[in-house]
């Protein structure tokens, strides 16, 4: 019996990788770029699965071009590349890796915001580039964590790992999420108390056309003056111009961004001219246990697709009503 042929859009760490190879005949993009739209067009033509990642657009038009594709594998818990309902339509399953990078996640949130807090990353860089001439009273004064109100927006297992963390460091916890239920000491408030009573204010919700620009002017307006924002969610949630404003007129006073829109962020963008707006390139799942568990579960999606199964993480479970 022939194995089922898939395409997965990049090597994705062995966990995963090896699984997919036992059970399929793989095409694998070997490139460290993401293979382009009109590729994946022209690979997924004779596949019956697809894993793809975060930076692959995945719409209709491509669900068209695989007529044989039986499931949808993406190797991430946010499925904002991937037009769901085109494919609920197309009754195709959608596969994504909830849970196994709730930790990392949260823990990288915590990374930004110490060091957005403390100001790692300039007292950084003031060493290297020898500013550096004495302990001074006055330099480089950051934030207080011990008594701070950290407003958390989005309260899923993501943003319930922060409020876990922000016990340890003795942070008033606040979150406004109206589908979740109080956890971790965290209270829950409407989202203009949260914006006016936070010190900390860290972004936790799915990209979605109601999220879009969720961080806007009017959202940056109510934050106070001593207030330091993250997003380790999605960049579109954000708009980069409304915060470039803010951070520059000082109308708050740091960000820590781990994810932007585009990504990466072009070298010229004026995001990267400010000193209190800290931005890495995407890095919250990645740490080695975390990604090796993604890549398991999206082989994991795929394989229980090829053979008809349920997924065992299914974003669009309406596909197996009949
Ligand atoms: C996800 O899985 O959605 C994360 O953003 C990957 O880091």
């Amino acid at each position: 019996m022939p194995k089922p042929k898939v395409f997965v859009t990049r090597l994705i760490p062995a966990k995963g990788l090896d699984l997919i190879r036992e059970f399929c005949d793989a095409d694998v993009w070997p490139d460290e770029l993401p293979p382009s739209y009109e590729e994946i067009l022209r690979r997924v033509r004779d596949v019956e699965g697809l894993v793809s990642l975060l930076t692959d657009k995945i719409d209709a038009g491509l669900m068209d071009a695989g007529p044989r594709l039986k499931v949808l594998s993406n190797m991430a818990v946010g499925v904002d590349n991937v037009d769901v309902p085109a494919a609920t339509a197309r009754k195709l399953p959608v596969g994504n890796t909830p849970g196994v990078l709730t930790d990392a996640t949260a823990d990288q949130t915590f990374a930004l915001l110490l060091a957005s807090a403390r100001r790692v990353v300039e007292g950084e860089k003031y060493v290297r580039s020898g500013l550096w001439v004495t302990w001074g009273p006055q330099l480089l004064l950051g934030a207080d964590f011990v008594g701070a109100t950290l407003g958390i927006v989005g309260f899923g297992r993501i943003g319930q790992a922060v409020a876990k963390r922000a016990q340890g460091f003795d942070l008033r916890v606040i979150y406004h999420d109206p589908a979740a239920q109080p956890a971790f000491g965290a209270s829950p408030v409407d989202l203009d108390t949260l914006l006016h009573e936070s010190d900390f204010v860290s972004v936790h919700v799915p990209l979605t056309s109601a999220t879009h620009h969720l961080v806007n002017p009017a959202f940056l307006a109510k934050m106070k003056p001593n207030a330091i924002l993250v997003n380790t969610s999605r960049g579109g949630v954000l708009d980069q111009s409304a915060l470039y404003d803010a951070l520059k007129s000082k109308q708050i006073f740091a960000a820590a961004l781990d994810v932007t829109d585009p990504e990466p962020l072009p070298s010229t963008h004026p995001l990267l001219e400010l000193e209190n707006c800290l931005i890495v390139p995407h890095l919250g799942s990645a740490s080695k246990h975390t990604r090796d568990m993604m890549s398991f579960l999206a082989a994991q999606n795929l394989i229980a697709g090829l053979k008809g199964e349920r997924l065992p993480n299914c974003v669009n479970p309406e596909v197996y009503k009949s």
